[in-house]
This record gives C-alpha cells, structure tokens and sequence, in this order.
C-alpha cells in the first residue's frame, strides 16, 4: 500500500508486506520511544487527536508517539466537551479540525464514524477505534508484540496457534487482529467465548476461507491447553443494551495464575488489549498473573507507542528521515525500559 497521505481505517487496507513494513520502522523507533535518543523529525507538525469515546492508552500513546517524533498534539475528548453536542456534524468538524492539523487520530462509537470524518479531512486520518467495528493500530500492536513474544522461541506468525477469550462479538480488537492474522500461513485459532458472544461468523468465514483454521468453544479450561498465545479480552459493557445484560457474562471466564499453572503450555503468552476488567464481578485476568513473566500485557502497551509512531512517520513520509532529526537524551530517564 502507499502510506503516504493515506488515511489508516481497517486492517483490511494491509498486506502482509505492509504490516511487515511497519514492523520495520516499528523496530527502529525503540531508542526514541526508550529514551536514549531524541528525534524532531516532526518538529512543527501538529496532530489532532480527537477521542470522542473514553480511553486510556489509545489517547495517550497517539499523543506520545507524535511528541516523541518531535510534533505537537492539540485533542479534545468526549462527545459532551465537543461541538457534536450541539449538533455539528462529522463532516464539519472533519473540516474544521483538519485546518488546523497535519493528521488525525480519533476515536468514536459509531461503527464508520471515523471513515466518515475521513471522508471530509484534508489531512489524513488514523482510526483510533469506531464502535464494535474497528481498531486498526491495536491490531498492528497486539500482532507486533506476539511475533517479538513469539521470536524468543524461535517460533513465528506463521503456524501460530492463538486462543482468543471472552465477548468476541463486540470486541474490535480481536476482530480487527483476526483479520490481520489472515495475511500470514497456517494460523490456528481457537475462539472461546458464550455462544450468544461468538466472533462474527464473516470474519471466521474470512480466515477459513484463507485456509486458516478455526475453532469455536464456550470451553476455557479444554481449549487454552495448546496455544502459543492466550488472548483474553473484556465483556464491552458500554455495546450491551444495558449493564444487567452484560452482567449475564461478566465473570464468565477467568484466566488466573492456578488456571495457568493446570492447564497452558509453559511457555503460553499472556496478552489483553486492556483496559482489563479487574472488578471482583469481571475479572477476566486476574492480577495475580502480574508477576508472571508470560505475561505481556505492559510490553503491549509499550509496543503500541512504536507502533503508533511507526504510522505517523510512514503516513507523514519521513520514516527515512527519522535519524538525521538526532539529539541527545540530557535529563535522567530512569530504569523502566529495562525489565
Ligand atoms: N486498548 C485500548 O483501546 O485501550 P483504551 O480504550 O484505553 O484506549
């Protein structure tokens, strides 16, 4: 694909040489985003980070990612702190916002909002989740993290085995990573979930179709004994009608560490797109996986500022140009990249 100018919407845009290429440059913005170098290849630029829907890393990583190329962020967050609380349109405020920014990234609940807005930008646009449709950079992160958590056994994407647990109804990243999977060889993956909460029957279709192999189970305990990869995600409370209907799932699968011990590989990674649910009701990861050191959760949440950046610099057309925008790190940066 060209990146150049180009609006980043679904997975369905990449090829397997293109996630391929933003690995690469991906890998190359480790010294940045770790602190041991500064670069201000994007000094001037400025992103419009427009969060239309509550998020944590997402918002933040979009926002670090830019700064740390050396480009400035200007974002609003939440519908009620915007002008589409009074009536304005995705079109207008695609039209305004992108006067004043060099890209957008945004997020918003309704599924095609974000390729609407893009529809009307000047400038490019990244989707930074469009309700249970979605999540494209999440996508590229989670699949980035396993082939580094992966690589370490000697194992690839390739004949990857990956069980993905809980609401794989709503749940945009693990339909958004399902497809991105598809562009690799011989994937088997494993869909554990309540049969009311079961991943789209199109996307499985799509991955069998592309000779991949699918299994669908409501079976934690049987199905997570043979994966290189444990996925689990939340129950999307805020796409249920109601609290009470998602309440009928919460709790439903709990992956702790005894539950770990009994029944996974010993060298099964642990991941989560976050936020994890870590109320006594939900659960879904218990923290006392936390000391674990299969446990990737944090090294995704890191992998997502390369990720992010990677994007910015290979849309904006400066990711050859990264090393020679060079300054050195002058201010204590501490230990935290070093676990
Ligand atoms: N994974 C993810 O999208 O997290 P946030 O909702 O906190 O952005």
């Amino acid at each position: 694909m060209q990146f150049a100018g180009s609006h980043i919407l679904s997975v369905d845009q990449f090829e397997r040489a293109d996630i391929e290429r933003v690995f690469e440059v991906a890998d190359r913005m480790e010294p940045y985003a770790q602190r041991r170098r500064i670069t201000r290849v994007l000094e001037g630029a400025i992103l419009g980070n427009m969060f239309f829907e509550p998020s944590t890393r997402t918002r933040v990583s979009f926002g670090c990612a830019f700064n740390l190329l050396g480009g400035e962020v200007r974002e609003t967050t939440g519908i009620e702190s915007s002008s589409l609380s009074k009536g304005e349109s995705l079109y207008d405020t695609a039209r305004v916002i992108s006067g004043y920014s060099d890209i957008i990234a945004m997020r918003h609940p309704a599924a095609g909002s974000v390729a609407e807005f893009a529809a009307a930008s000047r400038v490019p646009v990244v989707n930074g989740g469009d309700g249970p449709n979605e999540h494209p950079t999440q996508a590229l992160l989670d699949l980035y993290t396993i082939r580094k958590e992966v690589e370490h056994s000697g194992r690839s994407i390739d004949g990857l085995r990956l069980a993905m647990i809980g609401d794989l109804r709503h749940g945009r990243t693990v339909h958004s990573l399902s497809k991105l999977l598809a562009c690799f060889r011989n994937v088997s993956l494993t869909c554990i979930s309540p049969g009311e909460l079961r991943m789209p029957g199109a996307i499985v279709e799509f991955l069998r179709s592309a000779g991949h192999t699918v299994t669908e189970t409501d079976n934690l305990e049987e199905a997570i004994g043979h994966v290189d990869i444990a996925y689990a995600t939340r129950i999307q409370e805020e796409r249920f009608s109601s609290p009470e209907e998602a309440n009928r799932y919460r709790g439903r699968y709990r992956l702790n560490q005894a539950i770990y011990t009994r029944y996974c590989e010993p060298n099964t990674v642990i991941m989560h797109p976050l936020p994890r649910d870590s109320r006594a009701e939900a659960n879904e990861l218990d923290t006392d996986l936390n000391e674990n050191p299969n446990l990737a959760i944090f090294r995704q949440t890191d992998n997502g500022v390369l990720v992010r950046m990677a994007l910015f610099a290979l849309v904006l057309d400066v990711a050859e140009q990264v090393a020679d925008h060079e300054t050195r790190v002058t201010w204590y940066t501490g230990k935290r990249f070093n676990d």
